[in-house]
């Protein structure tokens, strides 16, 4: 398992120098540099979400934390008839487009639960209590879940170790800063309106290959390739979604091997929500959502995703 850190802790890291000319200069001051130690702690880029807390799925969705951003938030989302998935998705726009669900294939009724356990786990019960969905096992040390700005879901243990996060478990969607490790795939929603893993699948194969396949549903092997990258077997190793839009393949130096989309120049990320996502017809589309008005030569940019660019260009050419 990948272990990342948060940096959590930095900006605390150089104040107790600072404490200490403080303390020599007035003792009010030393009372101060708390005050600043308490709001450095509480200025994170997140809020934790502690052991012990859970939360039961009404008839609307329920938020069960929004990041500090606002932008993103995570609760149980209603799929279909009555199904609810817990979900993260964008929070300040009406359509409150989904971008990750936990139980997927497995949606919940009225009264399911969503929990993280005092032993350190996150799980969704149904309303008989029987635990549906669990990204990992129990005492496995998480002290804390966080929903982080960028959209990633986190477990951590106590030194702010990740030890399970959304971006590394992806459903249809991938958001800026999201990498793709190999052996990961990213599979459509079956339809429009039912969010199960579906037909088609963008996948980063251990060889190092990038292809968009098919796939055997209900199953999710994939069956025919109808886009893929070239040459990249035995050099391909991650797929970047960086802060500028841009998605590409890199060697495990860094070296761009494939562009899949390239940067989005005229809608930077810090003006637009930006997304891509295999769509239930098979395409892999870059989205972008105003986040306030933006105005264009030729008037505004229409408050709703719009799809920039494609891959493959035309699919029809593919698997019609
Ligand atoms: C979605 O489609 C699958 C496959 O046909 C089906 O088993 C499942 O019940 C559907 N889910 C919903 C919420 O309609
Ligand atoms: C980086 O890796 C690629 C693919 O393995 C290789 O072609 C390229 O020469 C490497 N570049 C550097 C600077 O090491
Ligand atoms: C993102 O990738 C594109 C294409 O490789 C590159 O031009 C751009 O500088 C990168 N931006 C950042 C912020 O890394």
């Amino acid at each position: 398992m990948r272990r990342t850190r948060l940096h959590v802790h930095l900006q605390i890291l150089y104040y107790p120098s600072m404490a200490f000319d403080f303390k020599l200069q007035c003792p009010f001051c030393f009372f101060l540099f708390f005050l600043l130690l308490l709001y450095t702690t509480t200025a994170q880029s997140y809020s934790k979400i502690s052991l012990g807390l859970s939360f039961v799925a009404q008839d609307d969705n329920l938020v069960w934390r929004a990041s500090r951003s606002g932008d993103f938030a995570v609760g149980f989302r209603k799929i279909g008839m009555d199904g609810l998935l817990l979900s993260i998705w964008f929070d300040k726009i009406p359509e409150k487009t989904v971008v990750w669900s936990a139980n997927r294939n497995d949606p919940v009724e009225k009264g399911s639960i969503v929990e993280l356990t005092t032993d350190g786990n996150l799980v969704v019960k149904d309303q008989k209590g029987r635990q549906i969905w669990s990204p990992i096992s129990a005492d496995t040390g998480i002290s804390y879940a966080a929903l982080l700005d960028t959209g990633n879901l986190v477990l951590a243990s106590q030194d702010n170790t990740i030890l399970w996060q959304s971006f590394e478990n992806p459903t249809d969607t991938l958001l800026p800063t999201q990498t793709m490790k190999l052996d990961t795939q990213v599979i459509a929603h079956y339809t429009e309106t039912n969010y199960s893993s579906g037909r088609y699948k963008f996948m980063l194969q251990r060889d190092g290959n990038l292809l968009l396949y098919t796939t055997n549903f209900p199953f999710n092997d994939a069956v025919a390739p109808y886009w893929l990258t070239q040459d990249s077997i035995g050099t391909g190793f991650q797929v970047i979604f960086n802060q500028s839009g841009a998605i590409y393949l890199a060697a495990g130096n860094g070296t761009l091997l494939n562009t899949v989309f390239p940067a989005l120049e005229s809608t930077p990320t810090q003006d637009f929500y930006t997304r891509a996502t295999v769509d239930y017809d098979g395409v892999l589309r870059q989205y972008a959502y105003p986040k306030s008005t933006v105005a264009t030569s030729g008037g505004r940019w229409p408050k709703a995703w719009t799809a920039l660019s494609f891959q493959p260009s035309n699919i029809c050419k593919r698997i019609c």
